[in-house]
């Protein structure tokens, strides 16, 4: 069985007894479980328990010394959440966006694939009250899963709904939020950019910062994936197994020797390829040598030729079958005249999928593109890299 790690987020209910008994069946089952307790959660089940049942120190304070990123590093670290027991008041509060404590502020930090799930666990007019329903309601929308209570007699001696899950079935439920994929790929991801040297120490580059690969390359891993980033030597890095590049040549030679090993089922080429190569670096008419630093005094003068499209030749490169996604950047482009070109992109033959975005649209974490599928008039429309990674997944892995 697979390890995730688990974090557990206990909020105040009676029930917290139950949530105990789930998170020693996630310890059992092999999983790394980490606690954070709201403040009530403390007056029902002692703090002691919890580290106990884990082997983890238990969060509980926003602003606690020498933890203060844990409202980021937990929920980066988790690949599921789940809230057990989940109060009223805590669910009004995520719902509506508050983040005053630590688990508002995870909730707030959360990246929008993250499976998060609440077992909530209330008495039965809490749970039927409007601004509870209206809360469940909105979080359900932002892709919170909810383990559904049971009726029956609660706590406070009313009989209704509001009961929470056992924990069997939140831990059931928990599981199947892990579910790996139906089939395991083997996941190539290319990003950033390449640079040219001119000399010794200048180069040609582009401003790529590696940002969505590494952001395909988590979110593939977390699905069960065997990823491999092959990343510009400046681009943004990721958790998973990698390889450094610095020039096309670099990447041209990387690709080709992991494609013609042919264990690779999916090329994502997110690498901004540089269009042209140095054919040479002139002064005064004069071809300079390369490797040392060129005097910056005298006007120079570069000689650039077309680069060869690596994306055309990706698949000849595999002696298997290969899934090659390509990339189309547009600069001030309509949606109709990005999907033209992804079009063209994909009938040269060498692309299954071509995400479309345009450089005009984008803005600090906003990502808005488009993937199209060979054989099919519409794109799937992204408004994130999330969600451009959950989409692409999902294309190159339909269950
Ligand atoms: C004995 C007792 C039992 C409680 N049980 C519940 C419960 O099951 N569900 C609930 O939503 N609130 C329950 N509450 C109220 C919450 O503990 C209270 O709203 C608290 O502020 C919740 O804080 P939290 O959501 O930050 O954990 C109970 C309170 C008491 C005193």
């Amino acid at each position: 069985m697979c390890v995730s790690n688990v974090l557990f987020i206990l909020t105040g209910s009676i029930a917290g007894y139950k949530a105990c008994a789930a998170v020693s069946q996630f310890v059992q089952d092999g999983h790394v479980v980490r606690v954070v307790m709201t403040e009530a959660a403390q007056r029902f089940v002692g703090r002691a328990t919890l580290e106990g049942l884990t082997g983890q120190p238990v969060a509980t304070d926003l602003w606690e010394p020498g933890r203060a990123m844990e409202h980021i590093s937990l929920t980066r670290w988790a690949d599921v959440v789940v809230v057990c027991p989940a109060t009223a008041n805590t669910l009004n509060k995520l719902a509506a966006g508050l983040g005053d404590d630590l688990v508002g502020a995870l909730f707030l930090a959360r990246e929008s694939g993250q499976p998060w799930l609440a077992a909530p666990a209330m008495n039965p007019a809490m749970w039927t009250h409007p601004a509870t329903v209206a809360a469940v309601e909105k979080l359900q929308t932002w892709g919170v899963r909810f383990i559904e209570p049971g009726r029956g007699r609660t706590a406070c001696g009313e009989t209704g709904e509001g009961r929470m899950a056992e924990p069997e079935n939140v831990v059931a439920a928990v599981e199947a939020a892990l579910a790996k994929p139906a089939k395991r790929l083997k996941v190539l991801i290319t990003s950033g950019g390449t640079a040219e040297p001119i000399d010794g120490v200048r180069v040609l580059t582009n401003t790529s910062t590696g940002a969505t690969g590494a952001r395909l390359a988590r979110y593939f891993q977390r699905c069960g994936h065997d990823v491999t980033l092959l990343r510009a030597r400046t681009a943004v890095a990721a958790p998973v197994r990698e390889v450094t590049f610095g020039s096309y040549a670099e990447l041209a030679e990387a690709l080709r020797t992991r494609l013609s090993g042919g264990d690779c089922d999916v090329v994502i080429h997110a690498a901004a390829v540089g269009d042209f190569r140095i054919e040479a670096v002139k002064v005064a008419g004069e071809v300079q040598p390369t490797g040392r630093k060129l005097d910056s005094s005298a006007p120079l003068t570069l000689e650039l030729a077309p680069q060869p499209k690596l994306l055309a030749v990706l698949k000849t490169w595999s002696p298997r079958p290969l899934m090659v996604v390509g990339f189309k950047l547009t600069n001030g482009s309509t949606r109709e005249q990005g999907r033209q070109e992804a079009l063209e992109q994909m009938e040269a033959g060498a692309v299954d999928l071509v995400v479309h975005n345009d450089l005009a649209e984008q803005r600090e974490g906003v990502f808005p593109a488009m993937i199209y599928r060979r054989g099919e008039v519409a794109g799937v429309a992204c408004a994130d890299r999330q969600e451009l990674a959950f989409h692409l997944e999902q294309l190159l892995n339909p269950t």
